[in-house]
């Protein structure tokens, strides 16, 4: 069968006024933080505990290079919605099904931004009593914090823009894009 030809160029990729960290980068940095992880943990078992939407693609990306065997659960956080601002308070949409007391919990999200998310998550898997409860976010606007929080791994620091691509989302647009960069003025008028 004659073999289709596929455009280089991603066509949503127009869309943003500039590229902060390309597909090949998200790549090779993934790998190094797969071993990072792998030798934290040692031979132990991790629950890994993405918070989605956003984190959907590094958390198949990262847990392909992540040598632990592995049990996942999810939660779902609301903070964002269709708009690059932050809501206040987090609330729990949906919360975990595995019991993790006693186990070696890893928190990921997609980005840490004014650290809201992340901090009330921790929080409210404390109770449950892990053995150990750590993070790992893809992306870090470290100069956005509004409270005070560091992710135990870290894939890139990022200046205070707001980005799309690679699980993050406008208004849940966008996620599919295989790099990560900041949406044009104009395109940030989505309903
Ligand atoms: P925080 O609670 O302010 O740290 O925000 C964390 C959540 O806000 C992330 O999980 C994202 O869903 C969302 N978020 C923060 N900054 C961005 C961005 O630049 N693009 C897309 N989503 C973002
Ligand atoms: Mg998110």
């Amino acid at each position: 069968m004659p073999r289709k030809k596929v455009s280089a160029k991603v066509p949503l990729q127009t869309d943003l006024e500039s590229v902060l960290v390309t597909s090949a980068a998200i790549k090779r940095r993934i790998k190094t933080l797969g071993a990072q992880i792998s030798k934290t943990y040692g031979r132990e078992e991790i629950t890994i505990v993405p918070i989605i939407n956003g984190s959907i693609f590094f958390t198949a990306d990262l847990l392909r290079q992540v040598r632990n065997p592995i049990r996942l659960d999810c939660v779902r956080i609301f903070s964002y919605r269709n708009s690059t601002k932050s809501h206040g308070k987090p609330k729990l949409l949906h919360s975990l099904t595995l019991d993790i007391k006693d186990r070696h919990v890893l928190i990921i999200d997609d980005i840490l931004d004014t650290g809201k998310t992340l901090s009330a998550v921790v929080k409210m898997l404390k109770k449950q009593k892990p053995a150990t409860l750590r993070t790992c976010v893809l992306l870090d606007k470290k100069g956005r914090r509004e409270v005070d929080f560091e992710a135990d791994f870290v894939g890139f620091e990022i200046p205070d823009k707001f980005v799309v691509g690679y699980g993050l989302d406008y208004a849940e647009r966008y996620r599919g894009l295989p790099c990560i960069g900041v949406l044009k003025p104009e395109k940030q008028k989505l309903a």
